[in-house]
């Protein structure tokens, strides 16, 4: 039998028939040893009661009736970070509704938003109000914000329909609580990635350089992406303002020269991802002096190619078992895409769109087209770490039988 010794899960019980069965869940949950804080909406409340869920936890119950008005409007950012795990059960249509749309208008929805960690719900409703387009189109949303949903289950309903909507059991949702809270698996320990991210700066003078607005924001959270799967994770970065994510080898450079001497510094990899928004052009000569206005024209500035990382890498001996590009695009993406993936030799590209009004330069989401030789594949818009955690996921899938082979 797992223990769930040290771990603490929030449950969070919204209004419907089915929160009676939150009793047995605590119960169940205590039997391995959590510690269960419990939040009860308004709702919740007329079916099951603070005092039973007390006695059968151990622990204070929260309530609406702590408004964030009183001494919870302090605690429940304390409350949502101090637990492992999230745990939404039942989560009615409503309740659902106002997570997926960010409303933080009660103690839970509230505690729901302010939460960085993972999330578990099990939706229970009436069949009509599942099928409904709205909630359906929350189903995705909260899909893609990285919530995980256990059931509805078919069945018939306390309202005498039946379909999907009956909350799945509690010995189930307990079974997906165990799998979140295990430590996660680490299919690229042993392996190495060297990412490289951020714009590089390509000196004029002492004092002035070339750039651009790359702020570096996807790189790293594939970097984060590559740590938490176990993979030792050199991150090669121009200057961002942007924290070092922990675990990662951080090395910071300026110059597209310096980031390929790095680069290569860092060879043999097994996967090497290129983010980085490279200046395509150095000035050529650059000034040992600051340049001065005094001179009378402007400066005519000489611009030499810089070296193409990528294509270097990827040309390169040892080649990573695995190059990846990215193409930032402002038309023909996914065409302009696959012809950077022949001239640079690498195995995929993520191509997305950088045109004035994407927000993808500087923003936190992002909408990539995956290519490689066999095809392209759209994903759907999503949160740069969702992008970071699903192409590393797809990167260890892609190594895994090449492992296999060499046991
Ligand atoms: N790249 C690189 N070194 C360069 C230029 C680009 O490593 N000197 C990498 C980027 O990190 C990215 C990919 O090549 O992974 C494509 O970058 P992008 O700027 O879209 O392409 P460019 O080759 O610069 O082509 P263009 O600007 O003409 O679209």
């Amino acid at each position: 039998m797992t223990s769930l010794a040290g771990k603490t899960v929030l449950l969070i019980i919204g209004g419907g028939i089915a929160a009676y069965k939150a009793h047995e869940l605590v119960r169940l949950l205590k039997t391995r040893g959590a510690r269960v804080r419990i939040i009860l909406t308004r709702a919740a409340e007329e079916f099951v009661t603070p005092l039973s869920l007390s006695s059968l936890s151990g622990e204070k119950v929260y309530t609406a009736l702590f408004s964030l008005t009183d001494e919870v409007e302090m605690g429940h950012i304390q409350l949502s970070r101090a637990a492992d795990l999230l745990v939404v059960a039942p989560a009615t249509a409503d309740l659902m509704a106002k997570m997926a749309n960010g409303l933080a208008d009660d103690l839970a929805s509230t505690t729901l938003l302010a939460t960085d960690k993972r999330i578990l719900a099990a939706p229970a409703m009436n069949v009509r109000m599942w099928r409904h387009p709205a909630t359906q189109r929350n189903v995705e949303t909260l899909k893609r914000d990285g919530v995980v949903l256990v059931g509805p289950a078919d069945g018939e309903m306390a309202c005498g329909e039946f379909g999907p909507g009956r909350m799945a059991e509690p010995g189930e949702i307990l079974d997906h609580i165990i799998t979140m809270l295990q430590p996660r698996a680490q299919p690229l320990a042993g392996r190495k990635v060297v990412i490289t991210a951020g714009p590089t700066r390509e000196p004029i003078d002492p004092v002035r350089y070339i750039s651009n607005h790359s702020s570096g924001k996807q790189g790293y959270a594939i970097a984060r992406a590559a740590v938490e799967l176990g993979a030792e994770t050199v991150l090669i970065s121009g200057p961002v303002s942007l924290a070092i994510p922990p675990g990662v080898q951080m090395m910071p450079v300026e110059t597209a020269q310096d980031m390929l001497t790095a680069c290569k510094g860092e060879m043999p990899a097994d996967i090497a991802i290129f983010t980085a928004a490279v200046a395509d052009w150095r000035v050529a000569g650059v000034a040992v002096d600051k340049l001065k206005k005094s001179a009378g024209k402007p400066p005519a500035l000489s611009l030499a190619e810089n070296p193409d990382i990528l294509a270097t890498i990827a040309r390169g001996s040892p080649r990573p078992e695995i190059v990846v590009g990215f193409a930032a695009e402002t038309e023909r993406v996914t065409e302009n895409a696959m012809e950077k993936l022949k001239k640079k030799g690498c195995d995929l590209i993520l191509a997305n769109d950088v045109s004035a009004g994407s927000g993808v330069f500087g923003g936190d989401r992002n909408k990539v087209h995956l290519i490689s030789a066999s095809g392209i594949e759209n994903w759907p818009e999503m949160d740069k770490d969702e992008v970071g955690r699903r192409l590393m996921e797809r990167l260890a899938h892609m190594l895994a039988p090449q492992q296999r082979a060499a046991e």
